[in-house]
Formats: C-alpha cells, structure tokens, sequence
C-alpha cells in the first residue's frame, strides 16, 4: 500500500475517533489515577483506544500498535511487515479533557525500523488534521480545505513564541523543567504551555510556534509532531543537542531551525548551574 493512501486511513481514523473525544468532553467522567496523582485516565482514552486499534489492526493486519492505553501485537506473524509499528496517543492533553479545556488532539504514527513514515495530529475541537508523509511534506486539513504547512522564519529568541510542557512527576523531582523555564521566560517573546505535546509540536510544524522543547515524554506524545516538524522543514534534536531517535522515553527540543542552536544554548547555560 502507497504512503499517500495510509495517510488517508490514518486521517480519517483521527477524525473519527476526534469526534469520540469531543462528544465526551462535557459530559460527566469517570478517573482513575497513572504514574501519579495528576496523571489521569478516562474512559474516553480506553473507548478512544479501542476505536484506533481496531480500525488500524482491521486496515494493516501485520503492523504492530504501541498505544499508551494498550500494546497490540500484529495479528498475522512472521509476515513481512513485521518492522511496522504504529505509534498512538488516543487522547494527547487529557487533563485539559478532564477540565474541559478544549486543547488536545488525537496522534497516530507509522514508522518502520524506528523511522517516520506517516504522521497526523488531529484537534477536534478546531477540526484542525496535521498530517506529513516522509519525504513528501506537511498539511494541514480542515474542513474540506488542504494546505502544506511550513515553519516560521523568526531567527532570534527575542521574536519567537515558544511552548514547553512539565512531566507527570514534578512535584516529587527537582528536574521538573522550573529552571529551564525561567530562563527561556527572560529571553523570548512568548511562552505558552498548552497541555498538549502533539498540539505544540504540530504548531512548530504550521509556523505558530517558532519553537518547543520538553523532558522525559513517551514515544507516543511525539512520534507524529516530529515528523510533521521536519517534513515542514524545521529541526528536532534531543535537548542535549544529539541526534534525535524515537525511544520510549525522549526529551526533545523542535523548532523552525533557525532558532534551534540559541534555544539549546539557553538549556546548556542552566545545565552549567548557577
Ligand atoms: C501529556 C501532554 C502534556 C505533556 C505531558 C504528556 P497525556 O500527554 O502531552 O502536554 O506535558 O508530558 O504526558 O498524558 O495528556 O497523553
Ligand atoms: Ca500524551
Ligand atoms: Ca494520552
């Protein structure tokens, strides 16, 4: 099967589990606790899950799923597409859903030998579909309209919009992304934190955030925003300026690539101490 046609499976798919989502949001849910006390599950990640899984494992029966609710082994084995891997958040920004906050965002993304073949980003709420084929670009989707999207041109800290966001364990681990914070704040235009890594990484992508960085994410919060950053031509490092690879736990700085060496400058400087 050609790139361009899964794309359209897995937009499709995320924006039928995006409406899932959204009819969940004002009604009334039931939590239950993760990692930590502020880490929560809905029954609408569970019923979110269940939905992509099933339709993804029905469209590619020898592709694997890595969902954050759920780990799917491909249903036919020792086929030749054993190296496929989807990587799903059904819900990316769930505490914003608990408090109807409405920024979040379904993330679906193939990658094959831990390299990005198809990713999508969809915000229900602004029925905004980030979406990028490896090698062939970025766009953005909504309504009937399809656009490529492309990052910012700012070239100084002091005119850019960042985003950031804090991990889960924060208030129990001094490394909690406070400091980083504080210094990025005296530099910059803006910064913004939205609850949601796929949201942030995909406005890199379409040039409203000129840059992002975050600690200690999962694989699933970013495998589609970075491939929407590089096919819209930005830049993704890890946050010590190495190589980035898609691992089960990743800190990564996105931006549009002209601010990319000043932004890992400013963690370099905190990392010195004071
Ligand atoms: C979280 C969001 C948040 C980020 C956290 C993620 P979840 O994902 O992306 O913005 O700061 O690190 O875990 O739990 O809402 O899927
Ligand atoms: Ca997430
Ligand atoms: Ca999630």
């Amino acid at each position: 099967m050609d790139l361009k046609t899964i794309e359209n499976i897995a937009v499709d798919t995320a924006r039928e589990a995006g409406a899932i989502i959204r009819r969940g949001l004002t009604k009334q849910k039931s939590l239950s606790m993760k990692s930590s006390e502020i880490d929560l599950l809905t029954e609408y990640d569970k019923e979110t899950d269940t939905f992509i899984t099933g339709r993804l494992l029905s469209a590619f029966p020898s592709h694997s799923i890595k969902s954050e609710e759920s780990t799917t082994e491909k249903r036919e084995p020792g086929n030749q597409d054993d190296d496929y891997v989807w990587h799903v958040d059904p819900i990316d920004g769930t505490i914003n859903f608990v408090h109807g906050y409405p920024i979040f965002a379904v993330s679906l993304a193939l990658y094959k030998e831990n390299e990005p073949l198809v990713g999508v980003v969809y915000d229900p709420m602004r029925d905004e579909c980030f979406s990028a084929i490896s090698g062939r670009g970025a766009w953005l989707r909504s309504g009937e309209t399809c656009q490529s999207i492309h990052v910012s041109t700012a070239n100084r800290l002091v005119e850019s919009l960042l985003a950031t966001g804090f991990p889960y364990d924060r208030h129990q681990n001094r490394d909690n992304n406070i400091s980083q914070t504080a210094a990025y704040l005296k530099k910059v235009r803006g910064l913004r934190r939205s609850g949601a890594a796929a949201i942030d990484l995909a406005y890199v992508a379409a040039g409203r955030l000129d840059g992002y960085w975050e600690f200690r994410l999962r694989s699933w919060d970013v495998a589609a925003g970075v491939l929407l950053v590089g096919e819209a031509g930005g830049a993704v490092t890890q946050t010590d300026g190495q190589g980035f690879q898609l691992m089960s736990q990743v800190s990564l700085l996105a931006s549009n690539g002209h601010i990319h060496d000043p932004m890992l400058a400013v963690l370099k400087e905190v990392n010195k101490g004071p």
